[in-house]
């Protein structure tokens, strides 16, 4: 493929093999992104060959095929969801990379004669398009873009959303477009969970967001955290409003999730300063974006303009330029996890990457660091996905040592050096001897943390050294501790010592869903081992229920059933319990109306947003939790306190628009101070 030569200096020949080649190539990443939702390139390079494609095209249009993957909009449909005909075609957008393209785009806008119109600027969210039919205010169908013309049926999964409502404040029928994201903090966790599940990791928050809601168990999406924001009405006269900004907030009105970081722009001006603006504060927003999407504000203008086969040429998305940086790999390090997964990480020389210092980047499994062939020496680039997470996009050939050798997968575990297996053919590399102590020392961490059995000062050093001294070999053993022990760890005093088992005798009296979570049984996170724990109400209960009883409860399915199931199908497991009953620790569920005070937020729902500084976010949600508030994810009507730390975005200004009480963080300590 000729790439570097430009367009208009290719001959027939030239340009004709490589519409060809780019043809091929572009609709197999196509397919890889809009169908497997698992690209095997970045966004950008996928791009960059788009639009040479489009270009070539343009400039021999004799080239251009109508099979062209130009002229396609986004996936055909998978087969295993019903189709659903769009009333309006769900079009794809036109996009630009530089402000000066979108100030071209302008003015041939203006020369087509539209005089000097109003922009409605708006965030380019990072997910997957939806489509939201509702009759009379009810929820009635929602679907993906599919090809444009047909999508997918997915309302049962976007049934499972909390931000999509199922009734709207009005009883109209309308359609409602916008898009379904993974916010960036579920993005990291899923793929942490992954990772440990030796399950192959989402490439972005977007084909996260695509792979969670394209699956037939709509269970699995009510697992996920998926949220929406919508931004399109194509019978705008419904709502009454003539404009795109009116259209947003409308939106809210009527009780849709709706990102309000929207703004009004008529000169070149206000337009590069929004688009600075974003550039430099995408990375401290919660959801990942792509670029900005520039919108003719008025709506009889917009179907005046109409659109093209494929895009509306009232609209366009600037994209955004990829954050990279390119660093040494001196290292790559081994490190087994709690469930036995074996995981390499690249060790690099530090760089500064979209605001932060990246020394580390997982190399998820033994596929994806042989895929890369990344070595110790090579020059590497690096770009954060779904702007948070730290990974290696491609490795600097040319760089290369010249003594450089093909990294070798190690075939022992790092810590027992017992034979590294690969289970029911999953990517990753599993230690499987269950006394691996690398193993053991992770799931004694797990079971003393904060959202498990939290007992204070019990970090990971002090384990090492209780685990080595062979003080404790199981999480039983910890309630057998004495003082005198104790007092023989590295700068141990009295006060330490006495502070350590006051915090784990209190632990004795957690409720069970804080010990169920705590046992590190395999799928069963927090929420669940909370959900379980309240349907079963105490340890024996659970023991002899089947997989099928657990997978009853709301919110939990057969995957986690089964999961419980196998666990408690151990002798092991069974003294282990014992032992713990014996060291009179709780088994019983105690609920949570115990803990809870009566007060002014007992009941009340309360959304946090932004940063806090002088707490954690997990901490100011466990002492609201313990006021009995219910801490939700999204600002709706219902919403009655929201908590606005720094930076707070689209949802504070939901908050605003809908005329809830907000606090900022110094209300906040002092509601928290007056309790203690
Ligand atoms: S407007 C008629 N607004 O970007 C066109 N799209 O690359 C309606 N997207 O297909 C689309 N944020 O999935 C619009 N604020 C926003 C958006 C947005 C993200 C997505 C959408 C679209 C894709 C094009």
């Amino acid at each position: 493929m000729n790439k570097q030569k430009p367009v208009d200096q290719l001959t027939i020949e030239e340009a004709t093999h490589e519409v060809k080649e780019l043809s091929l190539q572009v609709e197999e990443w196509g397919r890889e992104y809009y169908e497997k939702d698992n690209p095997s390139v970045e966004d950008y390079v996928y791009d960059q060959a788009y639009q040479r494609l489009v270009t070539l095209e343009q400039i021999f249009p004799e080239l251009q095929s109508p099979d062209s993957p130009t002229q396609q909009v986004g996936a055909a449909t998978i087969s295993d969801f019903a189709k659903v005909e769009h009333q309006n075609p769900m079009l794809s957008m036109g996009d630009v990379f530089s402000v000066a393209e979108l100030m071209d785009f302008n003015e041939r806008l203006q020369r087509n004669g539209v005089d000097h119109p109003e922009y409605n600027l708006e965030l380019k969210i990072d997910g997957l398009a939806i489509s939201l039919m509702y009759e009379n205010g009810k929820f009635v169908q929602g679907s993906t873009r599919g090809d444009g013309r047909i999508g997918e049926d997915i309302t049962k999964n976007l049934k499972k959303i909390k931000s999509i409502p199922q009734t709207l404040t009005q009883p109209i029928t309308i359609e409602v477009r916008g898009e379904c994201y993974m916010p960036k903090e579920a993005f990291a966790k899923l793929n942490e969970q992954r990772e440990s599940q030796g399950l192959p990791v989402f490439a972005n928050p977007r084909n996260a967001a695509a792979g969670s809601l394209r699956q037939l168990d709509p269970q699995v999406t009510a697992n996920r955290e998926l949220s929406t924001f919508m931004y399109y009405v194509p019978d705008y006269q419904t709502l009454g409003v003539t404009t795109q900004s009116e259209a947003l907030t409308a939106l809210v009105k009527l009780g849709f999730n709706v990102n309000l970081n929207n703004q009004v722009a008529t000169t070149k001006e206000e337009i590069a300063d929004y688009i600075n603006g974003y550039t430099q504060k995408r990375n401290d927003l919660e959801y990942g974006i792509d670029g900005i999407v520039e919108k003719v504000n008025d709506l009889a203008l917009q179907e005046e303009l109409g659109s093209t086969v494929k895009v509306p040429r009232w609209e366009i998305a600037y994209k955004f330029p990829p954050e990279e940086a390119a660093t040494v790999v001196r290292e790559i390090e081994w490190t087994v996890g709690r469930t036995g997964t074996v995981t390499p990480t690249a060790v690099m020389d530090p760089v500064l990457l979209a605001g932060t210092t990246v020394a580390r980047a997982s190399l998820h499994n033994p596929d994806y660091l042989q895929q890369k062939d990344v070595r110790i020496g090579d020059t590497v680039y690096l770009h954060k996905a779904g702007d948070i997470i730290p990974e290696i996009s491609t490795v600097e050939l040319d760089k290369r040592p010249a003594d450089s050798v093909e990294y070798e997968i190690p075939t022992r575990c790092p810590e027992c050096d017992s034979k590294l297996v690969h289970l029911d053919e999953e990517v990753a590399l599993r230690c499987i001897n269950p006394m691996c102590p690398a193993q053991i020392k992770e799931g004694l961490a797990h079971f003393a943390s904060r959202n498990a059995m939290n007992i204070d000062g019990l970090g990971p050093r002090i384990l090492e050294q209780l685990f080595e001294r062979k003080m404790i070999t199981d999480v039983a053993d910890l309630y057998h501790l004495t003082k005198a022990q104790l007092l023989t760890l590295d700068k141990f005093g009295d006060k330490s010592a006495d502070n350590l088992l006051t915090a784990i005798d209190n632990s004795r009296h957690n409720s069970l869903e804080r010990l169920l979570f705590g046992l590190g049984i395999r799928h069963v996170g927090a929420k669940a081992a909370r959900l379980i724990a309240a349907q079963f109400k105490n340890i024996e209960a659970l023991m002899n229920a089947s997989s099928e009883e657990i997978a009853s409860v709301e919110a939990i399915g057969p995957i986690i059933g089964d999961s419980v199931v196998t666990y408690f199908n151990n002798t092991q497991v069974h003294e282990l319990i014992q032992e713990l009953q014996n060291a009179h620790v709780n088994t019983e569920y105690l609920g949570t109306a115990t803990e809870v005070k009566e007060g002014p937020l007992t009941g009340q729902k309360v959304v946090l947003t932004g940063k806090l500084i002088e707490m954690t976010r997990p901490q100011a949600q466990e002492w609201l939790e313990t006021q009995g508030a219910d801490v939700v994810g999204s600002v709706s009507k219902k919403t009655n306190l929201v908590i606005a730390g720094s930076d707070a975005g689209s949802k504070l200004a939901k908050a605003q628009s809908l005329g809830i009480e907000v606090w900022n963080e110094e209300q906040f300590r002092a509601a928290m101070k007056e309790d203690s």
